[in-house]
Parts: C-alpha cells; structure tokens; sequence
C-alpha cells in the first residue's frame, strides 16, 4: 500500500513539476553607474528575457565607485550566478576582480568599456576611437580645417575616455590650423563638465566648438562656456544620442548641441550573445556595435522613430505581463487539477484497501468458526484464560508432560452443538427448533447462546456444516451433486450448488 502511494506521489511531483524543468541561467550585471544609457541597456536586457524566458538577471550599480564595484562582483561570485555581464569602471582597478570571476570558470561579458587582461569571454561595444576620430573628422570639416576646439573627457581610466580622445587627437591631427586648447577632465556627467571649465585658469574665450566625449557633458559646458565673453558662436557636439525628451536626440533637434553620436545599447544582443556562450553555441569573441552620427538634418527623424520603437516596447511589456499573469493561472490551474486527480486516486485506493480488509475480517472470523467447531477436535479448543494453572506433571522419564486443557463451559457447549447439528443436517425438515429442543433449550435461548459465541446464527452455522460435509463427501465419494445434496439436507439441487459456489468459490462439479 506504502509502495503505491509513493508511486503515486512521485508521479503527480513529476507531473506537476515537468514544466520548471528547464535550466533558468542566472545572470549579474554589474553596471559601472546609473544613468539614463545605462537604464536604457538594463530595460533592455530585462526585455531580452521575454525571449529568453530561462534567465534571472541580477543588477548592480556602482555608481562611479571602483571599490562598490569590485565589492559588488565578489557579491555576485558569492551568491553565485552563471554568467557575468560588466561595464568596469576603470580599466586598473577593476580588472583583478573581473579576472578572479573568470578564473573561477565563469563566463564573462566585457561590454562597452574594457578591461586590461585578456580574460573575458566576450566583448560587446561600439569602436570609442572610430566615434572620437569620426567627432574630429566632422568638428574639422564643420570648421573648414581651422579653429579652436575644447574637449571635454569622460571618467580618467575609463576605456571610452581613452579611446574616444586618441580617436578625436587621431583626426585633427590632419589639420594644422585646428588647435586643442584644452582637453579638460570631466567623469561622464554635466556637472563634471561645468566644474572642469569653471576650474580651468587658461584661455576659454573663442572656442569655436566644444567636443564632449557624451551629450551630458556637451550640454554642461555649454551651460558654463555660453555665460563666457565671445563664444555666442561656440557649437557642442557629444556621443550617445539618447531618444527622451532633453537627452542627445532632442537636444540636436533643439540646437543646444550641433551633433552627436548614438553609442549602442542594444541590450538585446548582450542577452543574446550571453545565451549563446551558456547554451553552447557559437559565438564572437568581438561584437562591434554600429554606431550613426545624428545631426540637424536627421535629429527629428531619429527622435520620432525611438519614440515610436519606445510605445512599441510599452506595448509588448504590455502584452508580456498580460502572457506572465495567463500562464501563472494555467499553472495553478494544472497543479489543483493534478492534486485533484491525486487526492481521488488516494481515496479510491483507501476505499478498496478498506473494502478488501473488512472481507478479510469477514472471512477471517468465518473460518474461525468453522474451524472451531467442525475441524478442530473439541479437546483442541482454547481453555478460557482465567482458569489457573495446573503445575506440569513430571513423568517417570523426567520430561515434562503438558497438561491437556480443560474444556471451557463455551466449547462443551459448541462441542455439544455440533453432534446435534452433525446428527440431524441430513434431515432437510430440521428446524432451529428442532435443534434446540435437542438441547434442551428454546429457539430464542439457542439463537442467543450462538450467536454470542460464534458471531453467527444457528441457521447460518447448519448451513456451513452442511456445504462442509458436502465438500468432504464430493471429494472423498463417488456419489454425484444429487446425491451429495439430498445427503446434507438440501431439497434442491441447484440451490445446492449456488450456495456451495458462494462458500467455495468453486463449482461441486470441479470436484465429482
Ligand atoms: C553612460 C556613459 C555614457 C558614455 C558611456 C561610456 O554611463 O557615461 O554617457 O557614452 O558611459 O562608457
């Protein structure tokens, strides 16, 4: 029984669990910093598990502090996780911890900015010195090849910041008459910016553009140069061109900068290029982002198109939470069904167990009967327990002779019954009556004393001694079912039969 319901309970676990049975990755991202790029790549990423619906992301922000984030990446490796996705926030310091995550076996995701080792698994990023040498191609252009420009740098010992400057140096170093009068040390926000040009003690008046390496930092500086003498002709231009209102696109659309450059979020693809690595299939070391340079012209269009990919993405976090609420119902649905199932199996099994041990009983005190009185030999019956006990006889021979019991009051009784029931069963007329006046007792008086005793009824015992000797007499005689019938006292052969199928299981013809 123990067996069966194990089974049972197994087979609804595995059933109602089968679904969960998948891998769920888990995934850390360590972000360098919060802002609105980084917030963009995150909503993104989360976007990706709509697709991907076997991952479990983790954030982490270090908000511009190397030492938050090397503590956030020992977190990760504590709590463990299956991957890592990181943007360092300077090369130097962060890389040892990023290398330990790698040795450690754990794949990891270099993106946007670099480490200084080679132990990442991939990279995913746009090319900082292509934008930077772009920036200085276009400023240098825009100037006709002579003017005083003013750039401002991202976050020291950020690999953007390296990159885009060398790319910027790289592409006006082709003009002799654009000078760099400065480039200024800012840390990727506007404040940075302003501050870095309110503390410079040079020349500032004139600047005939300003290069932010980000948009942020573009508009800081304009916010502080604009208020200096002669630069109401100055011109910004920085990197990132983020869709929302007051953000790169809408400030080229608005003039307060004069261009920028969409660095690349694409949360998406870092999703994918993760999944790729943790399902085994094949994938780049190096993923270059491509990156498209937003000015007056194409500003607006750009604008409306984000705006229109932004309600889009609404509407399929939308559509997923409607999908993620839907498939929560089903599988609650599926669990009560298959309790329901479980429980109805569990009492129909309990119902057959019960039924089967209530026929055992039956049968078991049937037979106790029977056998008590037409098998056992009278003196074999059990003396009644309050009786004391007789000290054993010693024989001659020194072994211990056991003392046959004394028949109880009960067993003289069925003993007596019996040679009456065994005396008359032939005599198909014979009433309880009958037998009982054999007894010298009444119907009443003999039906109790019976029944008290035997758990049965006179009638119900002649019968069972009657299907007995029947048995004997068909297995020991040649006498036919007739005659064996008539023999025991029934008047009808066929209900002879029936009743000896019911006690037997078996027909008296498998036995003649
Ligand atoms: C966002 C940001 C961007 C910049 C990039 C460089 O955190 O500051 O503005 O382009 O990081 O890594």
């Amino acid at each position: 029984m123990c067996k069966t319901v194990l089974y049972l309970i197994a087979i609804i676990a595995i059933i109602t669990s089968c679904s969960k049975s998948e891998k769920t990755y888990k995934i850390a991202v360590s972000q360098c910093s919060e802002d609105i790029w980084r917030n963009k790549l995150n909503e993104e990423l989360k976007m990706g598990t709509y697709v991907h619906n076997n991952v479990e992301l983790s954030f982490a922000s270090a908000d511009g502090s190397d030492e938050k984030q090397i503590e956030q990446i020992h977190q990760f490796m504590k709590d463990g996780m299956d991957l890592l996705i990181v943007a360092p926030n300077q090369i130097a310091t962060v890389s040892p911890a990023i290398d330990e995550v790698f040795d450690k076996g754990i794949p990891v995701i270099v993106f946007d900015r670099k480490t200084n080792s080679e132990k990442f698994t991939a990279f995913i990023g746009a090319d900082n010195f292509e934008m930077g040498r772009l920036m200085g191609e276009y400023i240098a252009t825009k100037l006709k090849g002579k003017g005083r420009v003013l750039e401002i740098m991202g976050l020291k010992g950020s690999s953007p910041a390296i990159e885009r400057h060398n790319g910027f140096l790289n592409a006006i170093s082709s003009y002799p008459d654009i000078v760099l009068v400065a480039s200024l040390q800012g840390d990727w926000t506007e404040e940075s910016a302003m501050k870095a040009i309110k503390a410079y003690h040079g020349d500032l008046s004139n600047i005939d553009f300003v290069f932010g390496q980000n948009d942020r930092m573009a508009v800081g500086a304009s916010k502080v140069l604009s208020k200096l003498p002669a630069s109401h002709h100055t011109k910004y231009c920085g990197i990132d061109g983020l869709p929302g209102e007051g953000n790169g696109l809408a400030s080229v659309r608005d003039s307060i900068l004069e261009a920028s450059y969409i660095y690349p979020t694409h949360g998406d693809e870092v999703l994918q290029l993760a999944m790729d690595i943790l399902e085994g299939k094949p994938y780049k070391k190096d993923n270059r982002l491509m990156a498209s340079l937003v000015t007056k012209d194409n500003a607006r269009v750009l604008l409306l198109q984000s705006e229109e990919l932004t309600r889009q993405g609404h509407n399929i976090d939308f559509l997923h939470e409607q999908s993620d609420n839907y498939l929560q119902q089903l599988d609650t649905q599926r669990v009560i069904t298959w309790m329901a199932v479980g429980i109805i199996v569990l009492l129909l099994i309990a119902i057959v167990l019960l039924y089967r041990y209530h026929l055992n009983k039956v049968t078991m005190q049937r037979e106790r009967v029977i056998n008590t009185l037409w098998n056992i030999p009278v003196e074999e019956l059990p003396a009644e327990p309050a009786e004391p006990e007789q000290p054993a006889e010693v024989a001659e021979s020194g072994v211990v002779k056991p003392e046959p019991s004394e028949p109880t009051v009960d067993s003289r009784f069925l003993a007596r019954f019996k040679e009456v029931v065994e005396a008359r069963m032939s005599d198909s007329e014979v009433s309880v009556e009958d037998l009982a006046a054999d007894m010298n007792l009444s119907r009443v008086q003999l039906y109790r004393k019976v029944k008290a005793i035997t758990d049965s009824s006179p009638v119900e015992l002649l019968r069972t001694a009657r299907l007995k000797r029947a048995y004997q007499l068909l297995a020991t005689t040649d006498k036919n079912i007739s005659e064996v019938a008539y023999d025991v006292g029934f008047t009808a052969p066929s209900y002879f039969t029936k009743c000896f199928k019911d006690e037997f299981g078996i027909s008296p013809s498998d036995l003649s």
